[in-house]
């Protein structure tokens, strides 16, 4: 079916635009700061790539992924198109939630080198241009720190205030009735000193005492240590459970239960406690004097949440992850519009993530099961071209789908073995990257500490590298051009046609220059009259498509769940 465009306000827009040539830019950029001509510091232009250190490559073949292995990966994240790795936490840790429980932040796991291997991974990124961003677990410790087996020696102990330790409401009671994300109450008692300490998450990741100063001392100073080894910044894990009520009042408690068995608790005083956002401006400053860039692990209700965490005047964080966009799991146009225009109306940079560590990957959550690779392929089209920074998880690039255990004894996550069979943890998407179709799909000549799945043998990067046709190819190929094509790097974000249940379409503008994305969402081919004559255009000269989809004269043919991303031309 062809049908035809709207573009009544795009066209007051562009006229608009080039009327005055700007572009609109960015929130605030902080004095001093490298900026380009549009205001834009280097991470608003950069592509971010989420590692899973433990899947991502193994060197030593132990069956775990280390720093020696994303070493050894560099020339091809770079080739890929890739500024900026994100490294899940590679610190010391007893590993009880794969190193979200720091034993110390001011080094590296064993298991994953040392800190020579760290600085010669920082020297040799620093050559290919990537930039290194590290995960802070800025919550809680694990169990283990230094800081934790002192508070817990004694009531008096130098560290005791470090955590949240307080007495029951009666013998055997907890201080409250606040529950822990993985799980039962939490609160744990411990019976040395008489007290019960506070974890939001595992009781083997304690809460730090945000509101003693001693603590956000020393978390600061981290940040500072990491920035003079060379690291460009952080990802701050969990920032909404930083604080907690002081009085301790009870969550209120909805119907039902959750997966674990535990009452539904509305996080009402444990969560997005208002001195947060002190806490984020002050790591914001030290990040400020360090030319870093703070992302935030934040899930937010709404668009006014998320400004929140950009906070008055961009004073907090640079790149608040957006999560509403994950929440439209299914392939709607006006779902994701909607979600598109909120976000873009916020008053910081967007940032895009359509997969991680801790949700079924992208591949699965919108593919159909027949045409996962081409549903793969859209929405490498779809966030890779919004205005603002994506963030990619490893193996999202070559179509890497959600293998989660099928037997509880073969679960590795913690909440996957409480919470079976309904939680079935996160191992699902935390599979052996599939390098190519060797034994353990080329991650290690070991076992894996995750299997590798079958797929492996079907999408790997060696066999997709030589398939002009693949996932792996198309990311390639919208990458390129997203880092040389200023209107994808610094124009507005126009959205077309708002009322086409098919095809999601829009503009993004730079000046003069004009780049039309048509993804089809439908899995029939699509024609749309983009109306190009009447508003100024000659034709869409494509950039990058995939298969049949096309234009001639007004009119782009968008081939089932294909992308067409075409240049206006005059
Ligand atoms: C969020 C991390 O992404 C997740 O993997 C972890 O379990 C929790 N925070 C606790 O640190």
């Amino acid at each position: 079916m062809q049908r035809k465009s709207s573009w009544i306000l795009v066209c007051a827009f562009l006229c608009l635009s080039l009327l005055t040539g700007t572009a609109q830019t960015a929130g605030k950029t902080t004095a001093g700061k490298p900026v380009d001509a549009e205001g834009h510091q280097w991470w608003q232009h950069a592509v971010f790539y989420e590692i899973y250190p433990r899947s991502f490559a193994d060197s030593n073949d132990d069956g775990v992924g280390d720093l020696k292995g994303i070493t050894s990966k560099l020339d091809y994240l770079k080739d890929l198109g890739v500024d900026a790795i994100w490294i899940s936490p590679c610190f010391p840790s007893p590993q009880v939630d794969f190193g979200y429980d720091v034993s110390d932040y001011e080094n590296i796991d064993p298991m994953y080198g040392t800190l020579a291997d760290f600085d010669t991974l920082s020297s040799e990124a620093k050559k290919r241009g990537i930039h290194i961003i590290l995960d802070f677990v800025v919550n809680h410790s694990s169990d283990q720190h230094k800081w934790f087996l002192d508070s817990k020696s004694s009531r008096t102990a130098e560290h005791r205030d470090w955590y949240i330790w307080r007495d029951g409401k009666g013998p055997s009671q907890p201080p409250n009735n606040w529950t822990a994300i993985f799980g039962g109450s939490a609160w744990k008692f411990d019976p040395a000193t008489n007290q019960y300490y506070y974890h939001y998450f595992y009781a083997e990741q304690p809460d730090l005492n945000w509101r003693n100063p001693a603590v956000k001392d020393a978390m600061f100073d981290v940040t500072r240590w990491w920035y003079k080894r060379g690291v460009s910044g952080f990802r701050l894990d969990a920032v909404d459970t930083l604080f907690e009520d002081p009085n301790l009042h009870d969550n209120p408690i909805r119907p039902g239960t959750n997966v674990f068995g535990d009452p539904v608790e509305e996080s009402k005083y444990d969560t997005k406690l208002p001195e947060v956002h002190e806490a984020l401006r002050g790591l914001r400053k030290v990040t400020d004097e360090n030319n870093g860039v703070l992302i935030g692990e934040t899930w937010t209700a709404d668009i006014a949440e998320l400004n929140k965490y950009y906070g008055e005047g961009n004073n907090e964080l640079q790149m608040p992850m957006d999560f509403l966009f994950t929440t439209v799991n299914k392939l709607s146009p006006a779902d994701f519009r909607k979600q598109i225009a909120a976000v873009d109306s916020a008053s910081g940079w967007p940032t895009f993530v359509i997969s991680n560590h801790d949700m079924a990957r992208s591949y699965d959550r919108y593919g159909d099961g027949q045409h996962n690779d081409q549903i793969a392929k859209l929405m490498a089209g779809l966030y890779l071209t919004l205005r603002g920074t994506p963030i990619m998880y490893y193996g999202e690039e070559i179509g890497m789908k959600t293998t989660p255990p099928t037997r509880k004894e073969d679960v590795k996550d913690p909440i996957g073995r409480t919470g079976w069979p309904k939680e079935k943890g996160r191992d699902g998407e935390r599979t052996p990257m599939q390098w190519d179709e060797s034994e353990n799909g080329g991650f290690s000549k070991a076992a894996p500490w995750l299997p590798v799945p079958a797929t492996a043998k079907t999408h790997n990067v060696a066999d997709e590298s030589k398939d002009p046709e693949s996932v792996l190819a198309f990311y390639k190929k919208v990458l390129k051009l997203r880092h040389t094509n200023k209107a994808l790097l610094d124009g507005s974000y126009v959205p077309l046609n708002e009322n086409d249940q098919n095809v999601l379409s829009y503009l993004r503008t730079y000046k003069d220059q004009v780049v039309l994305v048509a993804l089809n969402m439908s899995g029939a081919e699509q024609k749309v009259n983009f109306e190009l004559g009447k508003n100024g255009f000659s034709s869409a000269k494509s950039l990058v498509a995939t298969g049949k989809s096309s234009s001639k004269g007004d009119v782009v043919t968008v081939e089932p769940y294909g992308v067409f991303i075409g240049q206006l031309l005059k």
